[in-house]
């Protein structure tokens, strides 16, 4: 049997599908590669290009590859994106999302584990978030997330179909082999952009906001590393396997770095002092996002290797560097930065 990986051509899904070759697992890769790219999808691993939505194409690799599992990364994830175009992103996250439940629900498949966000919580006011926490979304991407979960938990319902629903705080860092990290083009989060700053790939970083309410202004957000978070979905699904269903799960680390101190980290580690400015707030940002974690840890038995923000810098930086033209403009260094970083 296999697993369907949607999106996991993309940064996420790529570290995921690492991780289900490493535990032994058989994997089909379905994504459009608007954002992925064919080089993360490692030699062996058949890949569907195509679009999660299209339920023929869906239906039809299900039966190719014999899926009895699937896990569904395909998304569109930008915050401020999907506050100037809303309809985009309930088309790309909640109607494919519905059009791929309605081809696996009939074609008989049997558990899925879904990624979801911190963004559904909104603009929490306590310190730290449990999964029973408020369901207020404050933009459009973390309310076409929420939509998701509700659908999958009534298909889920309705039909034999177990689920796990992952929320995802704040994805960073790199595989640690060096085998993969984050290629989206014009990626805009905040760990790859200070990155991209200390390698002099873009001028200076932009703070956007220093008036939260937050220790030093800046917002928080609790940053779990990308091959931590691909474990997670081993995990759960190992949990479906043995019977577990119906469940939610915060994936993160329980504590919340600043924006500052996520630039002050990318600079100690790269010893690159780049220009920083102060900018006005982005739209649709919440001051805190810090996951209560203890649900993870005590029903999946999950624990992280990689919880230390300079270990995460370490890798990310690692591996824009590897992906970024040498100073001559014309190689390519990956090898030899992976080499250094095990
Ligand atoms: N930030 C800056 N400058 C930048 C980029 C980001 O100040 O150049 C700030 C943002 O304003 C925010 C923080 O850094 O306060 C983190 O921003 P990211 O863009 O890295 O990530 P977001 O918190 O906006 O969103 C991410 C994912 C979402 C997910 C959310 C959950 O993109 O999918 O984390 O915590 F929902």
């Amino acid at each position: 049997m296999t697993i369907l990986v949607t999106g996991g051509a993309g940064y996420v899904g790529a570290h995921a599908v690492l991780a289900l070759l490493d535990a032994g697992e058989q994997v089909v890769v379905l994504d459009d590669l608007s954002t992925g790219s064919r080089a993360a999808v490692p030699d062996g691993v058949p890949l569907v290009v195509g679009d999660v939505g299209d339920a023929a194409l869906v239906s039809r690799t299900i039966a190719d590859h014999r899926v009895d599992e699937i896990m569904h990364f395909a998304a569109r994830i930008v915050v401020p994106e999907s506050v100037a175009d809303p309809l985009g992103y309930y088309e790309a996250n909640t109607m494919k999302t519905r059009a791929l439940l309605a081809a696996s629900v009939a074609a008989g498949v049997r558990r899925l584990v879904f990624s979801s966000t911190a963004a559904v919580y909104g603009e929490p006011a306590g310190s730290t978030l449990t999964e029973d926490a408020p369901l207020v979304p404050i933009n459009p991407y973390g309310r076409s997330k929420l939509m998701s979960e509700w659908m999958i938990a009534d298909a889920a319902r309705a039909h034999a179909l177990g689920y796990v629903v992952l929320r995802y705080f704040n994805v960073a860092g790199a595989d640690p082999k060096g085998r993969a990290g984050q290629s989206t083009p014009n990626a805009t989060h905040l760990v790859k952009v200070a990155c991209q700053a200390a390698l002099g790939a873009r001028p200076e970083v932009a703070i956007y906001g220093d008036d939260n309410p937050t220790r030093d202004g800046t917002c928080l957000r609790d940053y779990i590393q990308v091959s931590d978070l691909a474990e997670a979905h081993l995990s759960a699904l190992r949990h479906l396997r043995e019977g577990g269903d119906g469940a939610v799960f915060n994936c993160g680390y329980g504590r919340g770095a600043s924006v500052h101190e996520v630039i002050e980290a990318v600079k100690r580690v790269s010893g690159v002092d780049f220009p920083v400015r102060r900018a006005e707030r982005r739209a649709g940002d919440p001051a805190s996002l810090v996951a209560d974690t203890t649900r993870i840890r005590r029903v999946l038995g999950w624990s992280p290797r990689f919880a230390d923000l300079h270990t995460i810098v370490a890798q990310a930086l690692a591996w824009e560097r590897s992906v970024s033209p040498d100073a001559d403009g014309r190689t390519y260094a990956r090898a030899r930065i992976a080499a250094s970083v095990n």
